[in-house]
């Protein structure tokens, strides 16, 4: 059967808890992954693991590979990933340490390598995408979250940005205005190349900080890293609970 992957964000360079069974450096057409993969055991399920910012948190959201990372994990036998995000809350339900399974996204990302149809392979498919996220593994991680009485927001758009700055008030006013509830900086295109390579792809978000301009004052890293490792712990339970369900 299909393995699960988890692709850690901020705060996850490293999966605590996984027992590693095998490291995984796999060449891709496309370069170099942002680390090996770690294949393990976390908790009663089996899993890869792949830090997208690489295992010191080097790689900026912008110079993520991320057609290595998804065509790597594909290749390692992956069918699922669960890509971590961290994000900054725009709506009022979104706010800090809140966990959320984002049903749709707005990409404002540019200039990334962000289609494995880039005009060498002498192929184009127009992949459908009405849907970005995979729905049976958005509900795994409800179930999962339900299952631990964690509470999670079940649904949100999730606005793409490019980084590695954060967003001026005007530009978080538009993302809302678009209707985006949580801003991030890697979930394009690694869902978009997530399906053209017909993985099941799903995000668990976890809010960071207010976004630009709905808190009052300036973001500081202080409060992303607090907020942060107060998230991790609760991320951690339901990515246990889901790889034991999947
Ligand atoms: N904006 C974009 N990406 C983020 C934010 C934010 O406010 N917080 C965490 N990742």
């Amino acid at each position: 059967m299909g393995l699960l992957a988890i692709i850690g964000g901020s705060g996850f360079t490293k999966l605590p808890g996984l027992v590693p069974i095998e490291t995984l450096a796999i060449e891709t057409p496309y370069g170099a992954t942002s680390a090996p993969l770690i294949r393990g055991e976390l908790g009663r399920g089996e899993v890869l693991f792949l830090p997208r910012h690489g295992t010191e948190h080097q790689i900026p959201p912008h110079c993520v590979n991320y057609r290595a990372n998804l065509w790597a994990l594909h290749a390692a036998g992956a069918e699922r990933v669960i890509g971590l995000a961290a994000v900054g809350g725009i709506t009022p339900l979104f706010a800090p340490r809140v966990l959320a399974v984002p049903d749709q996204l707005i990409d404002y990302t540019y200039g990334r390598a962000h289609t494995l149809y880039d005009g060498t392979s002498h192929r184009v498919e127009h992949i459908d995408f009405t849907e970005p996220y995979c729905e049976p593994l958005r509900q795994a991680l409800i179930e999962a979250a339900a299952s631990l009485d964690e509470p999670v927001v079940p649904r949100g758009t999730y606005g793409a940005t490019q980084g590695p700055r954060l967003e001026t008030a005007a530009e978080i006013l538009r993302c809302e205005q678009d209707g985006c509830d949580m801003v991030g900086m890697t979930g394009m295109p690694e869902a978009s190349l997530a399906r053209e390579l017909g993985l099941c792809y799903a995000s668990l978000a976890f809010v960071v900080n207010w976004a630009a301009g709905k808190s009052g004052g300036i973001i500081t890293m202080k409060e992303i890293e607090e907020n942060l490792g107060l998230c991790v712990e609760r991320v951690l339970l339901i990515l246990k609970a889901v790889a034991a369900r999947v």
